[in-house]
């Protein structure tokens, strides 16, 4: 079907009203041509764009560099917790943020059943081997000082009969390189049973590639930002809360996260409010992000919150070090209108850069809701938030929203609550005018 053929099916059979859908999906369309083609190219069966709003948090210094910081999420007050906690930080020296490693991995998971050790002594040779058949794909990458860095053999057969693995280090510069590793690992899978006749036993069966694919586990692309400065610099809080006894609490919050996971999950949940926002926003793969982050926040055999603080001799510290590999050039960061216009708000960061600034989003986020749970609690920042959502809900003009506003100003709101209100503003301004 085309596209409009799909779309009038679609409306005719699963809607009761296919004019007015029709009408509103239409409306969300690109009115340039080009642009949605392109748009429509990144996915399949498409209908209609779904828009998310794009906001951006201002304030953000990360090693003395001022930076705007573009975010896309459907959460209210996201991109105010992450603007709020850039601006606290800001006058304090800024977030510092490095680079530890831009190692990506890949793997190819296949069956062999000769000896394990034999193979073991070959296995500088194989992995020389391998570079050799994927040069023609790793030429440009090798040129720009990246591409394969290491190729191990790990041995699992005490897991699982006949299973071994080959462990890719792969640096693919600037890009994500999902596809760059795939394509390597698909070919070297390819040439893999060839170096096996050659060199191995010849009664034994050639190896049984089971699968050749990146991981999303990149624990060696790994981005450390933080945050310090003397305790008493934390100043006192909005509710009365001295700079210590914040401190403590908000170490406290933070240990927490460490040693129980359902408590781990929302703490994490924070920090990828902020991650994910810009992954989105500069056309990133947020399902990535998020699958690595998760899996490093259990590397230690158990779910623990992703940030860490430390009070160390009237000092405090933040920090969050976790792996993230995302890129500035290829995929869809150059394609996708709005994230080429994210990047170019960011300076047009390299991969690195863009690392850093997305830990240190993160990072903020995390401490603005730790700072609003030790202190106020976080209902009366997210409701004044929420509000605004609710009013339209609720159809409120703009004189009732500035009322509506005005009034819970120092309340706390429920759906209910502000049902009640309106209905009461709008009895008493339709009873006629005194007299
Ligand atoms: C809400 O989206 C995120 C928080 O729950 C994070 C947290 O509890 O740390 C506020």
């Amino acid at each position: 079907m085309s596209k409009l053929g799909k779309i009038k099916w679609l409306v005719e059979n699963f809607f009761k009203d296919p004019e007015t859908v029709k009408r509103e999906l239409a409306s969300y369309l690109l009115a340039n041509e080009e642009q949605q083609k392109i748009l429509d190219g990144f996915s399949e069966n498409t209908i209609s764009n779904y828009p998310l709003p794009f906001g951006v948090a201002p304030n953000f210094l990360i090693n003395g560099v001022t930076y705007v910081v573009p975010m896309v999420t459907e959460e209210s007050s996201v991109v105010a917790a992450a603007a709020s906690g850039a601006k606290f930080w800001l006058d304090k020296g800024g977030i510092h943020a490095k680079i530890i490693s831009v190692i990506k991995t890949g793997q190819i998971h296949f069956l062999w059943y000769g000896d394990g050790d034999v193979l073991a002594t070959f296995k500088d040779e194989l992995a020389a081997y391998l570079v050799g058949v994927s040069t023609h794909i790793t030429r440009n990458m090798d040129e720009r000082g990246g591409g394969i860095k290491q190729i191990s053999l790990v041995n699992m057969t005490s897991q699982e009969p006949g299973y071994y693995q080959l462990h890719f280090e792969v640096d693919t510069k600037d890009s994500m390189g999902a596809n760059f590793i795939n394509s390597v690992l698909e070919e070297c899978a390819q040439a893999l049973p060839i170096w096996f006749e050659k060199n191995m036993a010849t009664d034994i069966p050639a190896p049984e590639v089971i699968m050749a694919i990146l991981s999303n586990y990149t624990p060696d692309c790994r981005v450390l930002a933080w945050v310090e400065c003397p305790t008493a610099d934390l100043g006192e809080m909005e509710d009365g809360l001295s700079a210590e006894e914040f401190a403590r609490r908000f170490y406290t919050a933070v240990r927490i996260s460490h040693l129980d996971p359902y408590r781990a999950a929302t703490h994490n949940k924070g920090i990828f409010n902020g991650i994910d926002a810009v992954v989105l926003a500069t056309a990133n793969d947020f399902r990535a992000v998020e699958a690595c982050g998760h899996t490093w926040a259990a590397r230690n055999g158990k779910y623990e919150g992703l940030s860490n603080c430390s009070m160390h001799k009237g000092q405090f510290r933040f920090e969050l070090e976790i792996p993230i590999a995302v890129g500035t050039v290829g995929g869809l960061t150059t394609l996708h209108p709005l994230a080429k216009r994210s990047l170019e708000m960011l300076g047009n960061p390299d991969a690195q850069t863009l690392m850093q600034i997305i830990a240190a989003t993160g990072l903020m986020q995390n401490f603005s809701a730790i700072r609003s749970l030790v202190t106020t609690g976080i209902q009366k920042g997210h409701m004044r938030m929420h509000l605004h959502n609710m009013l339209l809900r609720l159809e409120a003009t703009e004189e009732e929203c500035a009322k509506a506003l005005e009034y819970f100003e120092d309340k706390t709101v429920s759906f209910q609550e502000l049902r009640k209100y309106l209905a009461e503003i709008r009895k008493s301004s339709v009873m006629p005018p005194t007299p």
